[in-house]
C-alpha cells in the first residue's frame, strides 16, 4: 500500500465491477434516448473513461468545468471555468461525477442545465459521501456509498496529486495536516 494511504476503499476490480454494473443499468435505462453524458473536471475522467467501456448503445459526450468557492459552509458559489459545447435542450442527460459530498455543485450544474431545457437530468456517480450533504442531492446511480472521509485516487485529487492512483484509498490526516 502507498504510504500516504491509511486504507484502501476500493481496489481497481471493485471500480471496474461497480462501472460494469451502473454501465448495464444506464444502456437498459437510456437505449433509445441517445443521451449526453457530461463529464464534470478533472475527476470524472478515469471513472467515465471506465463506465462508458460498459454502455451499449448510443451516447453524446460532453465536459463541463465548474469550480466552487465557498465563504459560508451553507451556501455554495459555483463558478463556470469551461461549459459544454452540446445544445442540452430537449436531450436527456446524465451527469457523471467521481464523488457527490455536499451536493452543492451538482445542485447548481442541475439548475443551469435546467434552465436551457434538458429533457431530464441525472446524476452517475462513482462515489456517494452522504453524511457530507448540505442540500438535497440523491444522485440516482451511485457506484459505492463511502464514509465521511477524504479520499484520493482514481479522479480524486489533493492539491491535484493522486488522480492517477488506480484505487480508491484514504488519504493519511498526516499528509493533510503537515
Ligand atoms: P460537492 O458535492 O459540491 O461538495 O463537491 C464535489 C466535489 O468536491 C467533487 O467533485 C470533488 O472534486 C470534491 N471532493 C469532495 N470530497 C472529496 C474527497 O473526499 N476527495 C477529493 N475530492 C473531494
Amino acid at each position: 500500500m502507498d504510504n500516504f494511504v491509511e486504507e484502501v476503499l476500493l481496489n481497481h476490480d471493485q471500480i471496474v465491477e461497480a462501472s460494469s454494473r451502473l454501465g448495464k443499468v444506464l444502456t437498459e435505462e437510456y437505449k433509445d434516448k441517445f443521451p449526453i453524458l457530461i463529464g464534470l473536471l478533472k475527476g470524472s475522467v478515469p471513472f467515465l473513461a471506465e463506465l462508458i467501456k460498459h454502455i451499449d448503445c448510443d451516447i453524446e459526450l460532453d465536459f463541463m468545468q465548474v469550480s466552487s468557492y465557498r465563504g459560508v459552509k451553507s451556501t455554495g458559489t459555483v463558478v463556470m471555468l469551461k461549459d459544454i459545447v452540446t445544445s442540452v435542450k430537449d436531450r436527456h442527460v446524465l451527469l457523471v461525477e467521481d464523488i457527490v459530498d455536499t451536493g452543492l455543485t451538482l445542485k447548481e450544474v442541475m439548475h443551469v442545465l435546467d434552465d436551457r431545457g434538458a429533457k431530464s437530468i441525472e446524476v452517475v456517480t462513482l462515489l456517494d459521501k452522504p453524511e457530507n450533504r448540505v442540500v438535497e442531492m440523491k444522485p440516482k446511480y451511485v457506484g459505492h456509498t463511502i464514509p465521511n472521509k477524504f479520499v484520493i485516487g482514481f479522479g480524486l485529487d489533493f492539491n491535484e496529486k493522486y488522480r492517477n492512483l488506480n484505487y480508491i484509498g484514504v488519504l493519511k490526516e498526516s499528509e493533510y495536516k503537515k
